[in-house]
């Protein structure tokens, strides 16, 4: 199969802004999709088709033809075309609709009693941004795709729901597939949407050949909500589902790590410097977690096991050091701006709770800074990954697959990746903050033995699939019922 790939995401990999000298700069997207879709087109010739999301992403698109700009990522050459939208229907599609509401959805993270209210702004906010931005996205996926026999398109997560019935009316004989990188929630989750955005929702992705998710599990709640909410009849020993005269094949494509990307990163000057600090600052054990500072990823828990785990071992003050990497993220939505508030207070009270004239208990860094976070992969004693839900977490995959000190992963059962390589970690619920102090104490407590035994087994798995795999076997499939 070496025709092109036309991937469509609402992030691309590359952003625009302007520094303050008015020179056009150029930055990495962040998220697991990102790092998903960058290993996808290092591998095959793609078109990426993404959303403008910056004043400066506008002024690229407007300035090249279609919107397309070649791109270098890794060594790889590409081309992006960046797709623009209305300004305020674009701020009622990102900050109104898909986060929060469907990322709430998807994750669990509603108070219901408090939250959320559909008023006349999330409704206006669904038909002229959601629908509209969708709109948007398929009209240009229409346009680079005309000419093209049979033409493979490939779109990405839970911004592009209603994307794929648009371009099934102008194509029909398009090949869609569709990956969602973040859970499936079960049926009644969905009930929080009014029926007509739910089943826009689901008409829109039912107009896809194949569904991919990271887990069975999302699989399995993704046809129950077809069989519940839509009443349509479900095939659970095909994984599949009838809807409009058309099959809908429903798979789990777990994704792996870019080995090689971490490797070239883990070996590089810039991580270098940042290990030496490290080094020198270090105390007997080292904490890390790294995340996008977002409410699914449980960082207020984590802090609480923490400071639990303290004040019932006090023989491990000034011996332990948790470092707390946190990457800003969706900071127009009021409640993460009011997340990483809370985080800053949190951690202001533990660390005056138990801090000594030199010793911070929690360092809590929020920015990013990616070789900074590869420096710390290769020298924790324990990484905590407590998400509240979470699609997959690579985060679990990657430290361990670089770290050189037999390190033990705490891992929240509610995450994808749970899925693959919950039985080499210490398995927490992310809601019981006993468990997880407890966990704390174990893994630091933990006999070398032991710990090389799990580390050992731990990279054996994250190292056996790469993203190559992961679109190897998506393309598989897509050939196998291209062939009926
Ligand atoms: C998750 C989502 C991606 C998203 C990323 C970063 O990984 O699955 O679709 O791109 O978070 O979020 P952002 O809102 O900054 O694109």
């Amino acid at each position: 199969m070496s025709e092109q790939l036309v991937v469509v995401s609402n992030r691309g990999p590359v952003s625009f802004e302007r520094d303050e000298n008015g020179e056009r700069q150029v930055s990495l997207g962040g998220g697991g999709l990102v790092t998903a879709l960058s290993g996808l087109v290092a591998h095959r010739k793609a078109l990426w088709i993404a959303s403008a999301m910056t004043e400066e992403d506008i002024e690229v698109a407007r300035e090249t033809e279609r919107g397309s700009v070649e791109i270098e990522l890794d060594e790889v050459g590409y081309d992006l075309c960046l797709v623009e939208s209305d300004p305020d229907a674009y701020e009622g599609f990102y900050n109104t609709i898909a986060n929060p509401i469907l990322w709430f959805i998807q994750h669990y993270l509603w108070d219901l009693s408090n939250a959320p209210d559909i008023r006349q702004v999330e409704a206006d906010a669904w038909d002229h941004g959601y629908v509209s931005v969708n709109a948007d996205i398929a009209e240009r996926v229409v346009q680079q795709i005309e000419g093209l026999d049979d033409p493979l398109v490939m779109l990405h997560d839970y911004h592009l729901y209603t994307c794929p019935a648009l371009i099934r009316e102008q194509r029909p004989d398009a090949f869609l597939h569709h990956f969602v990188h973040i859970p499936w929630s079960q049926p009644d989750s969905w009930r929080i949407l009014p029926r007509r955005m739910r089943e826009a929702i689901f008409n829109g992705m039912l107009a896809n050949d194949i569904i991919g998710f990271h887990t069975r599990a999302y699989c399995r709640n993704f046809l129950h909500c077809c069989n519940e909410l839509l009443g349509l009849e479900v095939d659970y020993e095909r994984w599949s589902v009838s809807h409009d005269g058309r099959e809908t094949w429903v798979r789990a494509y777990p994704l792996g790590i870019d080995k090689q990307r971490l490797e070239r990163a883990a070996e590089s000057d810039e991580v270098a410097e940042y290990e030496q600090e490290l080094l020198r600052r270090r105390r007997d054990h080292l904490i890390i977690r790294v995340d996008r500072a977002d409410l699914s990823k449980n960082v207020l828990r984590g802090f609480t096991a923490f400071d639990t785990f303290l004040t019932q071992h006090p023989e491990f003050r000034e011996r332990v050091t948790f470092i707390a990497h946190l990457q800003p993220s969706r900071q127009d939505v009021p409640e993460y701006r009011e997340y990483l508030e809370r985080i800053e207070a949190l951690v202001a009270v533990v660390n005056h709770r138990h801090g000594t004239t030199d010793w911070m208990p929690i360092d809590l860094r929020i920015y990013e800074n990616f070789p900074e976070a590869v420096a710390r992969y290769k020298h924790f004693d324990l990484l905590i990954v407590n998400a509240i839900f979470d699609g997959m977490n690579l985060v679990a995959k990657e430290a361990p697959a670089l770290n050189t000190r037999d390190g033990v992963l705490m891992l929240s059962e509610n995450t994808g990746a749970h899925e693959e390589i919950g039985d080499r970690a210490l398995t927490v619920n992310p809601f019981d903050i006993q468990e997880q102090a407890d966990a704390i104490h174990e893994a630091l407590t933990m006999g070398p033995e032991a710990r090389r035994e799990r580390a050992y087994a731990l990279r054996e798995i994250v190292n056996r699939r790469d993203p190559g795999d992961w679109i190897d076997e998506q393309l598989a499939d897509i050939k196998a019922k291209r062939a009926g």
